[in-house]
């Protein structure tokens, strides 16, 4: 046999071989490789039993996911996890690295299943907008019953050899970390003992009842947020209590529903996304070293950022201004831990050592002279900035790589403050930066590509999202932001309520809506983001924060105050609309001469989404995203935008760019200002072409 798969013989035992790297997914070629073995191994009189196991570093870690979305080539892998359960001599999986998603489906096709200590198993295709589609809802069931089985394919998660042992998931952990020569002696014994074919479809099932899942579908339900798979699983989980045939044509009519789905291109697409973000010019240069960083400001991020290194294992120096500011600051990082220590993740003491041993506290910046890289984050202040840099400058380390975590300011004129702009960038973190994955690495126009790749190491070791940006006012996240966030101003204002747009932007899929997200950020941030650009106003330009304005003088700033839009009375984190809010946009309305009108919740999304493409559009085409995935990795990692829409560039790809340009077109003829269309959005329609050409460029 040629090809992925191979057929080879140990005395009387076949050793069926799974070659394809790096994680031996499981295409067309070894699908028919897998099909062929079998029939091989059926048709081969001196092979007694046989043993499927994977070359290099893993087990099949699933379906080829790259070939979703493309006309199916045979044979389908329930066939071939079929095929092997029908053998009719044993057969026995031997499981290392991670047997995930059809990887365990086929282990779960053969008759006995053997697993590497360190391995994992799972069913993770939930995080794809699918669930197991080749017999796994079917054949899991039968060997860890329902509740377990829906536990993992919901979860997702990744479960340890020894427990997936426990479970009943696999026969027998080993610990050579020999796959095949474990696989062949385990075989051996086997046919010792005189162990024959062992079907997992023939295993019995009880009947949990209708009760039963339909408790699974309601509690499914709550956790899908959206995704039409999870409460998929558990209808097509149904079909391991019929007949098996009818069984697996079950779990496929569920299962093509989810795979057809755009739910499932979405997820998809931030699947290879997540990975090829990572894929940019600097990815190939070596980082300088990192092992003790430091942080300016002790605040909300600067707290954060230095839980963020310490987690990754760093050193971290944080200097504030002043005794006082210090105190606080180490203040600020222990509540970062409160909640771990509060519910067992951490104890006091691991904190306490934790601190002791890797941070240093100081108001002298000279305590950060042997950092590999420092960081700024203090007030958003550029003379702020400036005059912070110029003090790095004077203590940091040659090499030091040098950066600020501002969220709009000009990285290339705060580098201009040093005398070493080459080893200055931006690294924007988001609150809370210890949780919050993205991280956008700001490259300036001096910036070397070392440095550049320092701050993606940096990255990596946080286990971030690390985006590729350019500079900008806002770089790619912050920049698109405020584009959406104004036309929902300008809805307001125009006669749509602050609550019936959340309310659309909830539907659409995002955790909160812009309203609910400005109460949570603090209304005086952007306060104080428009008084600083107050100066620079263009008065053509339409403003649509009067209203806003009015709720920072009347104190109305959020959960931080407990009244915002909403209220939060008690310190509650969510509540009921503030009563004062609609007459004070009424008032705002009538201050402008504004003749309110009605606002459909399909308007309000239609007006957003242009925004937001629009926007994306210009950053893209000026160069400040690399490609339209950058855009919806930040998205979806800093923003909170629906994982299962892929992000804005997919998105818009999926309604149509001729659309949301007849859209803009149309809305530009109320305000040529906002709605200028962006050069990349019209070129990609008079070329009939989408942002994906572009990722694949
Ligand atoms: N299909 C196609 N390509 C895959 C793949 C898959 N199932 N899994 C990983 N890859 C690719 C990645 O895109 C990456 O490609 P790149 O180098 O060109 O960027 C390469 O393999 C290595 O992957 P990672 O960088 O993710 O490597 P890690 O070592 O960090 O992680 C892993 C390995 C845990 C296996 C991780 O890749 C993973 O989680 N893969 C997906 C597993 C999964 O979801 N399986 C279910 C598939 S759906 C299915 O089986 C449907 C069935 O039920 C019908
Ligand atoms: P913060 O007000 O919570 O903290 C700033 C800290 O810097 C204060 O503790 C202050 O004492 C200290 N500081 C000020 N000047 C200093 C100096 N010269 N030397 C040492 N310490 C000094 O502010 P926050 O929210 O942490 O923001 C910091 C930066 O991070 C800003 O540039 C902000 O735009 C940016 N940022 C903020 C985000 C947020 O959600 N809060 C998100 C991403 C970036």
């Amino acid at each position: 046999m040629s090809g992925p798969v191979s057929y080879a013989k140990d005395g009387d035992i076949a050793v069926i071989s799974i070659d394809n790297p790096p994680v031996n997914a499981l295409g067309q070629g070894v699908r028919q490789g897998l099909v062929d073995a079998m029939d091989q191994f059926d048709a081969d009189d001196s092979a007694k039993i046989a043993v499927i196991v994977g070359e290099g570093r893993t087990f099949p870690a699933g379906a080829d996911i790259s070939e979703f979305g493309k006309p199916p080539t045979g044979p389908a892998l329930p066939d071939v996890a079929t095929r092997i359960e029908r053998a009719t001599k044993p057969v026995v999986a031997s499981i290392h690295g991670t047997s995930l998603g059809g990887g365990l489906e086929i282990s779960m096709g053969a008759h006995y299943r053997i697993a590497q200590n360190t391995a994992k198993v799972g069913l993770p295709e939930i995080h794809l907008g699918i669930f197991p589609g080749a017999g796994g809802m079917i054949r899991a069931p039968k060997l860890i019953g329902f509740e377990k089985t829906l536990e993992i394919v919901h979860s997702g998660r990744h479960v340890k050899a020894p427990e997936a042992l426990g479970m009943g998931l696999i026969d027998v952990v080993d610990e050579s970390g020999d796959a095949k020569a474990a696989g062949i002696a385990y075989a051996k014994k086997l046919l010792e003992e005189g162990a024959g074919v062992r079907r997992t479809t023939d295993l019995p099932l009880e009947n949990p009842g209708k009760d039963w899942f339909d408790a699974a579908r309601a509690a499914a339900a709550k956790k899908a947020r959206g995704l039409m798979n999870f409460v998929e699983a558990v209808n097509a989980a149904e079909g391991a209590l019929m007949p098996v045939d009818e069984g697996m044509k079950h779990e496929r009519e569920h299962y093509m529903k989810c795979h057809m789905s755009s739910q499932r291109a979405g997820m998809v697409h931030a699947f290879f996304s997540e990975r090829a973000v990572a894929k940019v010019p600097e990815a190939k240069v070596e980082p300088r070293p990192l092992k003790q960083i430091g942080v300016i400001g002790g605040g909300t991020m600067g707290a954060g950022i230095t839980a963020a290194a310490l987690n990754a294992g760093l050193s971290v120096v944080m200097v504030e201004m002043n005794p006082e500011a210090v105190a606080r600051g180490e203040a600020n990082l222990r509540r970062n831990y409160a909640s771990s220590v509060a519910k067992g993740r951490m104890t006091q003491e691991a904190l306490d050592g934790l601190i002791a041993s890797k941070m240093t506290f100081s108001d002298d910046y000279a305590a950060m002279s042997d950092c590999d890289l420092i960081i700024e984050a203090v007030f958003e202040k550029m003379e702020v900035k400036k005059e912070v840099f110029g003090k790095i400058d004077a203590i940091a380390k040659p090499g030091a790589v040098l950066a600020s975590n501002t969220s709009y300011l000009n990285i290339d004129e705060i580098a201009a403050a040093t005398s070493r702009p080459q080893d200055v960038l931006g690294l924007h973190f988001f609150s809370p930066a210890h949780i919050m994955r993205l991280l956008e690495v700001v490259v300036g126009e001096k910036t070397l590509p070392e440095v550049a790749a320092t701050g993606f190491a940096l990255g990596r070791m946080m286990k971030k999202v690390a985006v590729r940006s350019g500079v900008c006012d806002g770089f790619i996240g912050n920049r698109i932001l405020a584009k959406y966030m104004t036309v929902a101003n300008y809805m307001v204002e125009d006669g749509a309520s602050p609550y019936l747009i959340d309310e659309a932007v909830r539907e659409f899929g995002y955790p909160m809506g812009p309203f609910q997200m400005g109460d949570l950020a603090g209304l005086d941030i952007g306060y104080f983001n428009r008084q600083g650009k107050a100066a620079d106003r263009n008065p053509n330009v339409r403003y649509g924060a009067g209203f806003l304005d009015e709720m920072y003088h009347k104190g109305w700033l959020g959960q931080k105050t407990e009244i915002g839009f909403y209220d939060y009375a008690g310190g509650a984190r969510s509540g009921p609309p503030n009563p004062g809010i609609m007459p004070l946009i009424e008032a705002e309305r009538e201050k402008l001469g504004v003749e309110p009108r009605e606002f459909t919740k399909e308007e309000i999304m239609r007006r957003y989404i242009a925004a937001m493409t629009n926007e994306a559009a210009k950053v893209v085409g000026e160069g400040i995203a690399l490609r339209p995935l950058d855009v919806d990795m930040t998205a979806l990692f800093g923003y909170g935008y629906p994982r299962w829409r892929g992000g804005p560039m997919h998105y818009a790809d999926e309604v149509g760019l001729d659309k949301i340009l007849a859209d803009i077109r149309e809305f530009e003829k109320e305000d040529s200002h906002f709605w200028t269309p962006a050069p990349l959005l019209v070129q990609l329609v008079e070329e009939g072409k989408k942002f994906a050409d572009l990722n694949n460029a």
